[in-house]
């Protein structure tokens, strides 16, 4: 059986002095057995949150690293910088990252072997267009994002990895995708790691993302294949999140 995982993404959002009141909350929140909660916040907090949260069960991530071990890329953080401080995921892949930073699959491929030889666990974001998915092209779609940005990856690399899929139309517009279009691409997602990886695909976690929030997580994260959820407008407030980690 897999556990669940509930991933906060706070993309550029909260002061200082927020970004310690929002983890103070949430430490205090009752967290369900079984169930493993992340937070990624902006890099120049995960240092001290991760002093604030030694020894607590809430874990961090990093929303993004560089692919070059080190070097002349000014504005940049390398996944070694993250893991020397205990930083021990990162999110790539994510469709803000691949349309106003023109990340692609390739780039994608790269960033995932640079935090992998750090030592970090990936949260890889997938997920399509809402032209895409009207032109029933979503299944393809995402294939082509795993295939071109994890599946270079050997079986026991890809243990490392845990997949969000998020549709794109369903990011920040308070649209959520059905349950049934999330175990669909879900199962579909899982299909395709077993016809690559085989029985890692049993182990592999499915989180999906796109405008969940406490009236829907429970249904969602009742399909088989969901294994959790990557939370952003609502992982920035205490209440909500702690109502989706408990559902
Ligand atoms: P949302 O964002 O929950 O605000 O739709 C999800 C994400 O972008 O990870």
């Amino acid at each position: 059986m897999r556990n669940k995982i509930v991933a906060g993404n706070w993309k550029m959002n909260k002061i200082r002095g927020e970004a310690n009141d929002l983890v103070n909350a949430l430490k205090t929140a009752s967290i369900p057995a079984g169930t493993q909660v992340i937070l990624g916040v902006p890099s120049l907090y995960l240092s001290e949150l991760s002093s604030n949260l030694q020894g607590h069960a809430i874990k961090l991530s990093a929303q993004n690293c560089h692919q070059a071990v080190s070097g002349a890329y000014t504005g940049e953080i390398s996944a070694a910088m993250l893991a020397a401080i205990d930083v021990p995921y990162v999110i790539l892949g994510h469709s803000e990252r691949r349309a106003y930073f023109h990340e692609d699959n390739a780039i994608l491929a790269a960033k995932v072997d640079a935090a992998l030889e750090a030592g970090l666990k990936v949260i890889f974001c997938c997920g399509e267009p809402l032209e895409v998915r009207e032109a029933n092209g979503h299944v393809a779609f995402v294939q082509k994002q795993l295939e071109e940005g994890l599946f270079h990856l050997d079986e026991t690399a890809f243990a490392n990895i845990t997949i969000a899929y998020e549709p794109i139309w369903a990011i920040g517009t308070g649209v959520t995708a059905s349950k049934e279009q999330a175990q669909e691409m879900h199962l579909e997602i899982r299909k395709m790691v077993a016809a690559k990886y085989g029985d890692a695909s049993k182990s592999l976690h499915i989180l999906y993302g796109g405008s969940v929030k406490p009236s829907n997580a429970g249904e969602i994260f009742a399909q088989p294949d969901v294994d959790g959820a990557l939370v952003g407008g609502a992982s920035l407030k205490a209440d909500d999140f702690t109502q989706i980690i408990q559902a």
